[in-house]
């Protein structure tokens, strides 16, 4: 099925409930990983509001993504311990190498560099995520190393 047959299905199920239409916003990017902007017209049209409405609750909420997400994500603990260990060596140099800043993406959209509050791993910081995999006791020498073990 398509993404606009999603997003009908999505807009269908949440417009008979008051108040439905941020939950079938919230489920759009659940299904999709954001809101494209073809998603606004369909979804204007199930809860009878005009397009620029939509928008509005759209770009209000900050949780909305309104580009696609990066194929990978890259979370570096910005948390104390992590600092007091040097994360933000790490991070200065996953920027040179990626050629982009916290809370960016790449310009090929293969990876995203967000903060991560504390991995629960304080005493073998600093730690950073790739997608779903767990990193340690890592230095800027390292961070090279473990994203080419993700691009590949
Ligand atoms: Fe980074 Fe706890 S502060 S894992």
């Amino acid at each position: 099925c398509t993404f606009a047959d999603t997003v009908a299905r999505i807009a269908a199920d949440k417009s008979s409930v008051p108040g439905g239409l941020v939950p079938a916003l919230h489920s759009v990017q659940e299904a999709l990983g954001w809101i494209p902007p073809e998603a606004v017209p369909i979804i204007a049209g199930a809860f009878n509001r005009s397009r620029a409405e939509v928008h509005g609750v759209v770009s209000f909420y900050h949780d909305f993504r309104t580009t696609p997400p990066a194929q990978h994500r890259l979370g570096i603990c910005s948390a104390e311990a992590c600092q007091s260990m040097g994360a933000d060596r790490v991070l200065s140099e996953a920027e040179r190498i990626l050629g982009c800043q916290m809370h960016e993406q790449t310009a090929d959209g293969s990876m995203s560099l967000e903060p991560v509050y504390c991995l629960g791993q304080c005493a073998v910081a600093p730690a950073l995520t790739v997608d779903e995999r767990l990193w340690v006791r890592v230095t800027p020498e390292r961070i090279a190393e473990i994203l080419d073990q993700t691009r590949q």
